[in-house]
């Protein structure tokens, strides 16, 4: 049976160290503040970023909600992000996906300032992720990283195969594991033979946004299996994208979920508002 990797745990621990960091930060006076902006009200967001903001508390971070209303439109967003850009007391800026759909992404996601991205998803951060400089790194990969990291799961010449291609997740997770000296192969919907590619894998992320799409199959005995998605099956019972129940018989260490890579994403947002304002006094 598998090791199960407790994401609840080991994200708890993070944050716990995190908080101890922006306590020692804010005996020098620097308290991290991170702008979280939503559009709308869509309920699935409107979790997110309450759980955001519970988090900011928690390790001492001073968060400021901004909403706009769903008819909202692209000028009203990007006005909005050029103040909080210019605001010297706003250190990260996070505007919550998806947005309404007359609002582009792309231009949003480029009018953050580099130095507020804290969700690192400016072509600024993700092109300086790709050439090796220090940046934000995209939170749910790097959450993966270290939920592999504290583990005890090695990745330096390990075999690893990303199952989907995602801005958001799949190709900075490819980048991630390349850093870390994995050996990596993305492998998306038209990949030929996926079986077989996946079964190669000592460390597999599943990230193909289908419930219970990864069945024992696809698993090579003793892999790591590292699950994405956050789904409700029939039941209304939440699930990922690995079939669970099939695949922890087989497999070395798997995530949970719920419980495995979310909580993660949290705390590694809550790791780059602490770099964030770390940052300005290195700057000045
Ligand atoms: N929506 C789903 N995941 C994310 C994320 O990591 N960041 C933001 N900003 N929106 C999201």
């Amino acid at each position: 049976m598998a090791q199960l990797i407790d994401g609840k745990r080991i994200s708890q621990e993070i944050k716990d160290e995190l908080r101890e960091e922006a306590g020692k930060l804010r005996e020098r006076g620097l308290e991290a503040c991170l702008a979280v902006v939503q559009v709308g009200e869509d309920p699935a967001s409107s979790i997110y970023v309450r759980n955001k903001r519970r988090a900011c508390e928690y390790v001492g971070i001073r968060s400021l909600l901004y909403t706009l209303e769903e008819a909202a439109s692209q000028e009203d967003l990007l006005r909005l992000i050029r103040q909080l850009n210019n605001d010297p007391e706003v250190h990260g800026i996070l505007v919550q996906l998806p947005l309404p759909p007359q609002i582009d992404e792309k231009a949003v996601l480029e009018a953050i300032s580099p130095a507020k991205d804290v969700d690192g998803f400016h072509p600024v951060n993700v092109g300086k992720l790709c050439i090796g400089e220090k940046t934000y790194l995209p939170c749910t990969p790097a959450g993966i990283i270290e939920l592999l990291k504290r583990s005890g799961v090695s990745i330096a010449g390990k075999e690893c195969v990303v199952i989907g291609r995602s801005n958001i997740v799949g190709k900075p997770m490819a980048m991630l594991l390349l850093r870390e000296n994995g050996t990596v192969t993305i492998t998306h919907s038209k990949t030929e033979n996926l079986k077989a590619v996946a079964r190669r894998a000592d460390i597999l992320v599943v990230a193909v946004g289908k419930p219970g799409f990864l069945t024992r199959e696809y698993v090579k005995e003793g892999a790591a299996v590292i699950d994405v998605g956050i789904h409700r099956d029939a039941h209304n019972k939440v699930c990922g994208d690995v079939d669970f129940a099939d695949v922890s018989p087989v497999a070395g260490a798997i995530t949970p979920v719920p419980g495995g890579v979310g909580p993660m994403t949290i705390s590694m947002l809550m790791r780059n508002c602490l770099e964030a304002v770390k940052a300005t006094v290195v700057s000045k």
